[in-house]
C-alpha cells in the first residue's frame, strides 16, 4: 500500500512531522521533485537532523529514496549522509539513476538570474539552489542525469556539450567571469568521483521497478512531497513557483510507479492553520496594515523563518479556495491540519471561504496569478480559542482540544469534504494527534 503526502498551501506546512508519524508503519520514504530546497527539521529525543534532501524516514532506518523527479546535488546529499554518520546514524538512500544533477553552474546561474530579476515582477525568490537551472536542463534535453555519473565516456560527451552552453550564457549574457563551476575538466573529475561513491555505495537504482517490486511484496511505501500545491509549476502561482510538481501526479512522474497504483493508496493533504510564504507573489490573504502585528505574533509562536533561507516569512489566513484547488488537483483522500496551537489566544481568527474577482464570487484559485492578485477574500470570522497543556491535549486525543479549535477544523472538513486524519498542536513529535492511520485504512 501507498500513502502520498502533499503540501495543500505554500510549503512549510509541517509535512515532515507526519511523514515521521505515519512512517514508521512504511518500509520505504520516497521524494519524487525538488532537491535540496526543501528544508525539514526531524526532532529524536534530545537529537535535532537538519536535512535538505535525504528523506526524513532515512533517520528512523527506514530506506529512503530519491525518485527520477527530483534533482539531485550530490555534495549536498554527500554532507547530509556523513553528517548522520557522525550523529551515529548511517542511513540507506537510493537514488534514481533518471534522477537530474544539479550541478555547480546551476546554482550559480540561479543567482545570476535572480539578481537580474531583483527589480522585476518575475522576482521569484529561490532558495538558491540551481533548482529551476537544473529543471530547465533537463526540459532542454541537456541535463545530466544520475546515470550518466556512472559512466565516464557518457559523462564526457554530456559535459562536453553542455559545459559550453553554459559558459556561454554566463559570459555573454550575464557578463560573468568564469569560475571552476564552469571548467569541463574540473567537472568531469567532481561529477565522476560522485558516481564512484554512489556506485561504491550501492545508491543507484530504476526507482519505478524497485518501488514497484516492493509494493508488489506488499511492503508500505510513503511518498514524501516537499513545497506545496500554491508553488507547483502547473498548479501554483506561475512565476512564482518551484520548478516541479509537489501535487500527487508527481509521485507517478517522479518515481515510475503507476497513478493508478498511487490513486489506490491513500493521498493526504498537509495543511497549516494559517499560511506562511518564503517567496514573492500574490498572496490574497496575507496580514498587512492593522493585521500585521497579528503576522508578527504568528511568526514568532510559530517560528515562521525560512528552514533553508533563514527569511521571515509573510503570514495569512487560511485560504479554503488555495485548499479547494490543492483538494482537486491531488484527489485528497484525507487532510491534516497543523500548528493549530499557533492561533491560540488570538483575538480573532478568520477563513477566507471565497473571493471576489471582477465582480462575481468565486470559492478556488483562478487561472492566471494577475487574477489570483485581484481576488478580494470573502471572511468568515471564528471564536477564538484558548491556549492549553498542548503535551496533556495530544495524549488525551482529539476529544481534548478546545471546543472553538475542533470547531476551526471541522468546518475546514466540511468544506472539503476530506476527513481528518491528524492534528499537530506543537513541534515536537508527541504532539501530533492522530485520528486515522493512512496505512491502517
Ligand atoms: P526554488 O525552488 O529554489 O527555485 O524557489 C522557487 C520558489 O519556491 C521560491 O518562492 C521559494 O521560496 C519557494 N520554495 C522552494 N522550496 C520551498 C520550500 O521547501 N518551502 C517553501 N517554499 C519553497
Amino acid at each position: 500500500m501507498t500513502v502520498t503526502i502533499v503540501g495543500a498551501q505554500l510549503g512549510d506546512e509541517g509535512k515532515g512531522a507526519l511523514v515521521d508519524l505515519w512512517g514508521g508503519d512504511a518500509e520505504i520514504v520516497v521524494r519524487y521533485q525538488g532537491g535540496d530546497n526543501a528544508g525539514h527539521t526531524v526532532v529524536d529525543g534530545d537529537t535535532t537532523y537538519k536535512l535538505s534532501l535525504v528523506p526524513s524516514g532515512a533517520v528512523r532506518g527506514k530506506v529512503g529514496v530519491l525518485g527520477n523527479g527530483c534533482v539531485i546535488n550530490p555534495a549536498t546529499l554527500f554532507d547530509e549522509i556523513d553528517a548522520l554518520r557522525a550523529q551515529g546514524i548511517d542511513p540507506d538512500v537510493r537514488v534514481a539513476e533518471r534522477a537530474h544533477v544539479i550541478l555547480p553552474y546551476h546554482r550559480v546561474l540561479d543567482g545570476l538570474e535572480e539578481d537580474r530579476k531583483a527589480d522585476t515582477a518575475l522576482h521569484a525568490g529561490t532558495t538558491g539552489r540551481g533548482i529551476g537551472p537544473a529543471y530547465e536542463d533537463k526540459a532542454g534535453r541537456r541535463g545530466i542525469r544520475i546515470g550518466d555519473l556512472l559512466d565516464p565516456a557518457v559523462l564526457e560527451e554530456r559535459l562536453q556539450y553542455v559545459v559550453g552552453y553554459k559558459r556561454a550564457i554566463a559570459r555573454d549574457v550575464f557578463g560573468l567571469e568564469l569560475t571552476e563551476a564552469f571548467d569541463e575538466d574540473h567537472l568531469f573529475d567532481l561529477l565522476s568521483g560522485y558516481g564512484q561513491r554512489l556506485l561504491d555505495e550501492g545508491m543507484p537504482i530504476d526507482a519505478g521497478t524497485y518501488l514497484t517490486e516492493a509494493i508488489d511484496r506488499g511492503e508500505q511505501v510513503l511518498f514524501e512531497g516537499a513545497q506545496g500545491t500554491s508553488i507547483d509549476i502547473d498548479h501554483g502561482i506561475y512565476p512564482y513557483v518551484t520548478s516541479s510538481n509537489p501535487s500527487a501526479g508527481g509521485a507517478a512522474t517522479g518515481t515510475g510507479v503507476g497513478p493508478g497504483v498511487i490513486g489506490d493508496g491513500e493521498i493526504v493533504g498537509i495543511v497549516k492553520a494559517y499560511l506562511s510564504r518564503v517567496g514573492t507573489g500574490p498572496l490574497p490573504t496575507e496580514m498587512l496594515g492593522d493585521a500585521a502585528d497579528v503576522a508578527d505574533e504568528i511568526r514568532e509562536v510559530g517560528g515562521e523563518f525560512g528552514t533553508v533561507t533563514g527569511r521571515p516569512r509573510r503570514i495569512g489566513w487560511l485560504d479554503l479556495p488555495m485548499l479547494r484547488h490543492a483538494a482537486r488537483a491531488s484527489s485528497f483522500t484525507g487532510i491534516a491540519i497543523n500548528h493549530l496551537d499557533v492561533l491560540a489566544e488570538l483575538e480573532t481568527v478568520k477563513i477566507a471561504t471565497s473571493y471576489h474577482l471582477d465582480g462575481a464570487e468565486i470559492d478556488t484559485v483562478p487561472p492566471t496569478t494577475e487574477q489570483w492578485a485581484r481576488c478580494d477574500p470573502v471572511y468568515r470570522e471564528f471564536d477564538p480559542w484558548p491556549s492549553a497543556d498542548w503535551d496533556a491535549v495530544s495524549r488525551r486525543g482529539y476529544g481534548a482540544l478546545p471546543t472553538a479549535a475542533a470547531g476551526y477544523i471541522d468546518f475546514i472538513c466540511d468544506a472539503l469534504s476530506v476527513p481528518v486524519y491528524a492534528v499537530g498542536v506543537g513541534p515536537k513529535r508527541s504532539q501530533t494527534i492522530m485520528v486515522e492511520h493512512p496505512f491502517h485504512l
